[in-house]
Formats: structure tokens, C-alpha cells, sequence
């Protein structure tokens, strides 16, 4: 695991103001746990609210635009989502790649105009069951990977993180083997050294995302080159999502 663990909620479409309750014990339950960086992805209204009661946890967008501004009607930029209070912006999710048809490159230029406007980035990746079965997972996720990142990255270490999903684990309750996640994350660790060099690309947090919940947090996390999660589901309610930030906490203890 990362020297600082890495733990993300992502709300996915889920969350009216009602739910800021939450998202404030959730900073109160981090700042008792500083040892783990923990993050919050909410849907784009509540970004502002969010980062306005947050005293501890960093607030981000789960998307954001290519284009720096113009006619581009219900879209948001990465200026605009910083300029609420956003920190980082998760993208290439899979649910956008299926519901808004996000190619690699446009991944690619939406993670450019994130940078350009001093937002970290959590670049998401993952196959289907079928590639999978077809034992092509780790060969699709490194291809898919390549193509959706920048070539260079001023601060990569500091500013990329990289999410593995593997699509057939996201809101299914199913996860790889402790040994498949291990395996994959090295793949992913060897693309990230060769893009960009031995430095940045061994400090590179990768999360697993999939499925994460209290009970199997310990184990996921304890996977070689596993730097953190980021968490669906288990993230809508402070006392699940603070389970896994615990969990984390414990595994720095051992
Ligand atoms: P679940 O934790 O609900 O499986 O979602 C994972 C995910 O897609 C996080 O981005």
C-alpha cells in the first residue's frame, strides 16, 4: 500500500443537499484518520456545498468538459468545477465511457484540460467480463490505459492517480482474487514507469475500484501496488465509507 493511502467516494448521480449530513461526518471521521488521504467526488451541485463545510477532505467532479468554455450546452469545465471547489476530477470512468461513448482519446483530452487548470486527475481503466474470461484483461486495460493518459504530466506523482475498475465489479457485490487485482496493478505499474520514468511512475498511486466495502477493504488494499480505493456504493453513508477509511488506517498500523 502507498506510504498515504488514497480513499475516494464516488457518488456517482446520487445526493441532494440532503445528504451534506453525510459528507460532513465523513470530513469529521477523516480528520480523526489523517494518515489516509480521504477524497469525495460528489455530483457537480454539491461540489461547492461540499467544499464549503469541508474542513479535512478534498472535494472533486466526476467529469469535466475538453473544451475551456463556449457553446457546449450542459457541460462543465475544469475551470468551472475548480472555481466550486473542486481539487481533482475523476475520469474515463467506465459508466461514461458506456453512457456518453468516451473514447481513449477524448479521456485523454479531457484529462489535458483537467491539468491545464491545476485539477489533480484519477484516470479510471477497466475490461468487461468477457475480456476477462478471454484472458485478455491485463493486455485491454494497458492498451486502454496508454491511450486514454497524457504523454507527459508536469508533477505526475503528485497530480495522476490511476483507478482500476474492472466493469463486471462495479455495483455487482463480485471482485477479482486478491491475486488478479495484485497482478493487474503491476501491469499497470510497469506501463506507468515506462510513460513516465522510474521516479513519478513507481509513486503513482493506482486505486481498485469494484465492489469495495468494509469487510473486504483489508484485503484489496493489502494487494501489491494497490495505493488505495475508490469506492461507490460504500461511499453514500459516512458509517460504510469511514469502514474502509478505517480499514486503510489499520493496514499502516501492522
Ligand atoms: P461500487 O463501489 O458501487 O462497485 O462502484 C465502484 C465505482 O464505480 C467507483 O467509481
Amino acid at each position: 500500500m502507498a506510504e498515504r493511502p488514497y480513499i475516494v467516494g464516488n457518488w456517482k448521480m446520487n445526493g441532494t443537499r440532503a445528504m451534506l449530513s453525510e459528507a460532513r461526518a465523513i470530513d469529521r471521521g477523516a480528520q480523526r484518520l489523517m494518515k489516509v488521504e480521504v477524497a469525495l467526488a460528489p455530483p457537480f451541485t454539491l461540489i461547492h456545498p461540499v467544499h464549503r463545510e469541508a474542513e479535512q477532505i478534498a472535494v472533486g467532479a466526476q467529469d469535466c468538459s475538453a473544451a475551456p468554455d463556449g457553446a457546449h450546452t450542459g457541460d462543465i469545465s475544469a475551470t468551472m468545477a475548480a472555481d466550486a471547489g473542486a481539487k481533482f476530477v475523476i475520469l474515463g470512468h467506465s459508466e461514461r465511457r458506456q453512457d456518453h461513448g468516451e473514447s481513449d482519446a477524448t479521456v485523454r483530452a479531457k484529462a489535458e484540460a483537467a491539468f491545464a487548470a491545476g485539477l489533480k486527475v484519477i484516470l479510471c481503466c477497466g475490461e468487461t467480463e468477457e475480456t476477462r474470461d478471454a484472458g485478455k484483461a491485463e493486455a485491454f486495460v494497458t492498451r486502454q490505459l496508454e491511450a486514454s493518459l497524457p504523454e507527459t504530466v508536469d508533477g505526475a506523482a503528485e497530480r495522476l492517480s490511476v483507478a482500476y475498475e474492472p466493469i463486471w465489479a462495479i455495483g455487482t457485490g463480485r471482485t477479482p482474487t486478491v491475486e488478479d487485482v495484485a497482478a493487474m496493478h503491476n501491469a499497470i505499474r510497469a506501463l506507468l514507469v515506462k510513460l513516465y520514468g522510474e521516479e513519478a511512475g513507481n509513486e503513482i498511486r493506482i486505486l481498485y475500484g469494484g465492489s469495495v466495502k468494509p469487510e473486504n477493504a483489508g484485503e484489496l488494499l493489502a494487494a501489491d501496488n494497490v495505493g488505495g480505493a475508490l469506492v461507490g456504493g460504500a461511499s453514500l453513508t459516512a458509517e460504510s465509507f469511514l469502514g474502509i477509511v478505517n480499514a486503510a488506517a489499520e493496514l499502516l498500523e501492522r
